[in-house]
């Protein structure tokens, strides 16, 4: 008896193809009618030729299981690599040298070109023109923090900034005062915004900052939940 289902499970061995794609409720091709003739045989053949069939059915149902779920992992995986290369993060602040200076008071509202990267991930902004342009859609988290200094007691302090989205105003911080040497202020804001927006922080007009290599003055935005 062993030697004939060894036999049985050899004839269906080859000529097998590692996947098949007909789905797991089909019977192997070829099964059906080598079972029919085997049971004219004998009884043993037929109960052997039925196993074989049923092993050709969980093969083909296990290959089609298989192929379907690699096919769902690289989708997956193509979701993964997309995000992973739409990574964008970047926080900068004013100066980068050790020097203590101030930036501003101007006649104009005036973008900030925050000089010192900390990180740019995506090289979303740009050092030279101080604008951040969204490449990717999504929500985006976003922090401006204004230091400035009087440089001395009673001299008149004015830290005011803007952060602007295309040119509108957002938020504003806004810290003026005679007697006061020095002030920070931050803004904090979670926004959705579209590929092509342009954001920047503005330093409103008659307003300075000042920093050295302490990094008072930042401005970061990272996005948190991009558009699917
Ligand atoms: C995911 O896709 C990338 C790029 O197409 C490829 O290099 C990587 O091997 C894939 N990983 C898996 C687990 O399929
Ligand atoms: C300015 O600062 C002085 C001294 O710290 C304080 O007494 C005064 O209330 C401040 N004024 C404003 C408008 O905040």
């Amino acid at each position: 008896m062993r030697a004939v289902v060894l036999l049985c499970l050899l004839h269906v061995a080859p000529g097998r193809s590692q996947f098949e794609w007909d789905g797991p409720e089909r019977a192997a091709p070829g099964a059906v009618t080598s079972s029919a003739s085997a049971c004219n045989v004998d009884t043993l053949s037929c109960e052997c030729c039925k196993m074989v069939r049923e092993t050709n059915r969980l093969q083909t149902y296990f290959s089609t299981t298989l192929t379907n779920l690699e096919r769902e992992l690289d989708k997956v995986n193509q979701t993964f690599v997309t995000l992973q290369g739409s990574r964008v993060a970047f926080s900068v602040s004013l100066y980068t040298g050790d020097n203590f200076k101030c930036f501003g008071p101007f006649g104009v509202d005036t973008v900030i070109a925050y000089q010192h990267i900390f990180i740019n991930l995506g090289m979303a902004y740009n050092m030279a023109t101080g604008v951040f342009t969204v490449t990717y859609p999504g929500v985006y988290s976003l922090a401006v923090t204004s230091f400035s200094d009087a440089g001395s007691p009673g001299n008149t302090l004015a830290v005011c900034t803007s952060l602007q989205v295309n040119g509108q105003i957002v938020a504003g911080s806004r810290e003026l005062n005679r007697s006061d040497q020095e002030d920070s202020s931050t803004i904090a804001v979670a926004l959705k915004l579209k590929a092509g927006d342009k954001v920047s922080v503005k330093l409103v007009k008659g307003c300075f900052l000042c920093d050295d290599s302490s990094h008072y003055n930042t401005f970061s935005a990272f996005l948190l939940y991009a558009d699917a």
